[in-house]
Order: structure tokens, then sequence, then C-alpha cells
């Protein structure tokens, strides 16, 4: 391997490996031994001081032991062999994982964990200087990570285990549902809710998802565990129901990582005392299959890339809380637009490079989640790659339309939002008016 480059044993790394290498073909390469020499120019950037306050803040939370990166970027030591792999992967925006288009529609997020055009191009130009160690007395502080067993939405007051499922060492990805019953006697709001993988268990859980199965049948998509995430905590006054009788459902994805391991995911509820009604309740919107646009219309023939829309109209005003993209290997793009009754279109969001390995729901900054007037159409439009472009289609020969199985396809846009009546929407319009108004004059 080229410059003491550590490809691991998995078929996708390797491939990704060849790609960033491809990429990297222009560019003067740097070598090992004399990097770690490299006396940098003065201003230049050097690891201690530019590029580890970077990684603990954007990298470590998977990129550490235990977790299910595949390698920890917490030292020099550590990080060096991998500065061709950061490079390529960094540029391209493909570490960290957030696949939002960064040159439409908001980009206030909550959750956002993706690096500033500074930051790249800090990290790519100390790659590109041959990425100096800088003055070992200038690390900063490691970073606490704890444990991994404590809760970041606080303590629960209701936990909820999976059935265990063993990984076994080697084999392909697994994906699956297993169903709880938690016994629930009471209807009770819930405030908050954490889905998170027990001791070793992280290692081998690539995302998992609770699904709540209401009694009469009825299914919400209610929280998601994907490395790096944090639990959902709902805007204040904000909440979901958790009814009596109702059913939880562990939609999981596991990575064997060489090692047999025991698996247990638990999902955690923050809940409202008992008795209180939240005034807002927390919907979750499909726009897409679900609606009966798309069911039989999914279409995407071999060797193509294909253009599918969907809607849902809004029949009360709405404040959006989160959006999340669900599509599955041939997915490439998604975009999210409000068609307001006026019939002006905006784009609130896009995600240009759909990556199912991931599941990111992006969570708006509360001064930012879109309002929407009574009578918007939410209107989605889903690009699939079906060629061989596409590293993770396995077969672009073939025809693929909807089906719940991983090489069958979906197009759906996970929308969490809450309904208001229209004195509740002017008022909260005029709110974020008057603070964006006041904070221009602040700014002057
Ligand atoms: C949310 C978790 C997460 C965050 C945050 C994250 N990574 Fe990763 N990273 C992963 C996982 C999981 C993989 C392995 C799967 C893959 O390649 O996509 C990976 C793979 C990589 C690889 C490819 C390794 C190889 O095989 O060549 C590089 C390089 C990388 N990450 C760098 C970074 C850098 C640099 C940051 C911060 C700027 C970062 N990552 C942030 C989870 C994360």
């Amino acid at each position: 391997m080229l410059n003491g480059e550590r490809l691991t044993g998995t078929g996708r790394s390797k491939l990704t490996a060849a790609l960033a290498l491809a990429f990297l073909g222009a560019v003067t390469s740097v070598s090992g031994t004399s990097a770690q020499s490299a006396v940098p120019k003065p201003g230049a950037s050097v690891f201690t001081t530019d590029i580890a306050p970077i990684l603990q803040a954007k990298c470590e939370a998977c990129h550490r032991a235990g977790s299910s990166a595949p390698m920890s970027l917490r030292t020099y030591e550590e990080t060096r062999p991998w500065a061709r792999s950061i490079k390529a992967r960094v540029s391209r925006r493909e570490m960290p994982p957030w696949h939002i288009d960064k040159t439409v529609g908001i980009q206030h997020f909550k959750n956002d964990i993706s690096l500033s055009d500074q930051q790249i191009e800090k990290i790519v130009s100390w790659i590109d200087a041959g990425a100096p160690r800088g003055d070992p007395n200038d690390m900063p502080p490691a970073r606490e990570w704890g444990n991994g067993e404590q809760w970041n939405i606080g303590e629960p007051d209701l936990v909820v285990m999976s059935p265990k499922r063993v990984v076994p060492a080697h084999g392909p990805d697994w994906w699956g549902d297993l169903e709880v019953d938690p016994q629930l006697t009471e209807d009770r709001w819930i405030q908050a809710i954490e889905t998170k993988p027990v001791g070793v268990a992280r290692r081998v859980v690539h995302h998992a998802g609770t699904t709540l199965i209401q009694p009469d049948g009825a299914r919400e998509s209610l929280s998601e565990f994907a490395v790096g995430k944090y639990g959902d905590i709902y805007p204040e006054g904000a909440g979901r129901l958790l009814r009596a009788g109702s059913k939880i459902s562990f939609g999981v994805h596991f990575h064997s990582v060489g090692e047999e391991l025991p698996v247990v995911i638990e999902v955690g509820y923050k809940l409202y005392p008992r008795g209180y009604v939240p005034k807002h309740k927390v919907t979750e919107v499909n726009v897409g299959v679900i609606n009966g646009h798309l069911f039989d219309d999914l279409d995407i023939p071999a060797n193509s890339v294909t253009r599918h829309e969907a809607f849902a109209k809004l029949e009360k005003a709405a404040r959006i809380i989160s959006y999340q993209p669900h599509m599955h290997i041939r997915g490439k793009a998604m975009t999210m637009d409000a068609i307001y009754p006026n019939g002006q279109a905006q784009t609130l969001s896009s995600v240009d490079r759909f990556d199912f390995n991931w599941h990111v729901a992006y969570v708006y900054d509360d001064d930012y989640a879109p309002l929407l007037p009574a009578g918007t159409i939410l209107h989605t439009v889903g690009i699939h790659d079906n060629t061989a472009a596409n590293r993770l289609n396995p077969d672009p020969n073939q025809w693929v339309g909807f089906g719940n199985r991983t090489f069958d396809d979906m197009l759906q846009c996970h929308v969490l939002l809450y309904y208001m009546d229209d004195a509740e929407y002017q008022q909260q319009v005029a709110e974020r008016q008057a603070k964006k108004k006041s904070q221009t004059t602040q700014n002057q």
C-alpha cells in the first residue's frame, strides 16, 4: 500500500480507499517517514495546536477506542497513518457523515457535526504540508468521553431493552426488526428519547431505530441510534404519546467486526409528569410511499438515474422539528420543498450525498425551524442512482421498485412536526421576526 496507508479487511473499505487513491492521483503525495520530520513553515498548521482541537470536536465521538469507527484519531501517532484517507474523505465531505447540501436551504441544525470550509481547508493544507506534529507540549488536554453508558438526555423514567442477539465474528451485515412488548399500562407523554447499544454492542451496531406500534397497529418511527447521535429532546411543551399497550420495534443494522459479540439495545424515555398533557403533539408526516403516491410508481430502470416526487398537504399550520430522508442503496439525493398556499415554493433542505449506511435526522435549530402556514404542501424529490457509478449498487442491470428489502428501494421523507392553530402560527412568525430584527440591530 502507498505510504503506509492501512486498509481494513472489508471489501467496502478497500473500495473506498481505492476511490480515495484515484481521487488523490493528481495530488503530490506525502511520504510517511519524511512527513514525520517535516518542519512546518511559520504560520502553517500543525497537529497539536490546529488539528487536534478539530478532531476532538468533530471526529472523536466516533473515532475512539470501543466506538464503531475503524480507527481512533485521538493522538498524532494514531492519526498520521490515515492522513491520505482523511484528506480524501474530508475534502469530499464524506466525513464527518453529514450530507446536507451546504449551498441551498436552511443551514442551522442542532446536531450539525459537519466541518466548516475553514476547517476542511486547515486539515487539507496540513496534510499537503507533510502533516507536521508541532510541539507535543501544545497538545490540548484529552477530551473526556465517559464510558459511553451515560444517557445524554438525562436519567430516563422508562428503559426498554431489545431482545438479545449474537452478532457472529464474520458475516454479512444484518438488517432486521426485534419487537418487544414493554407491558405499558398507562398513556404517557414523551419529552425526550434516546436509543443506545449496551456496552460492547456499540462496536457492532451501525444503527438502530425504534418504531412505536400503537395498540391499533399504527406504526410511527420514534427514535434512532446512529453513531454520534445523542438522543432527541423535543421542544419545550411538545411531546409524543406512548399509549398503554403499545409495542416497541427495534430496527437494526449490525456489522460483524471479527469477534462474536452479544447485542442488546436499550431505549430510554424521559416522560412528562403523569397527567400532564403538552400543548403540542409531535407528529410524524411521511412524505412518500406512505401517502400512496409512490407505492406503485417507484420505477428505477437498470443503468439509469431517476427522479421521483412525493407530496403531502399540511391541513393546519405547522412547525417542522426535523427531516430525515429514507431511501435504500440506490438512493442518491433528496430535497424537501415547501409550496406555500400563494403558490411560491422554497427549498427547505436538501441532502445531496445520501448514503444508505448513515441514517441522519437533521434537527432544525429552534430559531430556524420552518414555520409553515395551513395549506402548505411538502414536496420531496428523490434521486436514485442505479448505475455502476453508485459504489453501493450490487447490480446496475436490475430493475428496482418499491420494497422492504435493502435491495429494493424506497422514497420517504420522515418529517417530525407539530401542528398549531393560525393564531399561534402568526404569533410564532411575529416572535421570529422580532428576534431577527433585534439581532440585526445589535450587529450594526
Ligand atoms: C458519526 C460518527 C463519525 C464521525 C463524527 C466521524 N467519523 Fe469517520 N468514520 C466513521 C465510520 C463508522 C467509518 C467507517 C465506515 C465508513 O468508512 O464510512 C469512518 C471512516 C472514516 C475514514 C475512512 C477510513 C478508511 O478505511 O480509510 C476516515 C479517513 C475518517 N472516517 C475520518 C474522519 C474524520 C477526519 C472525522 C472528523 C473530521 C470523522 N471521520 C468523523 C464514523 C465517523
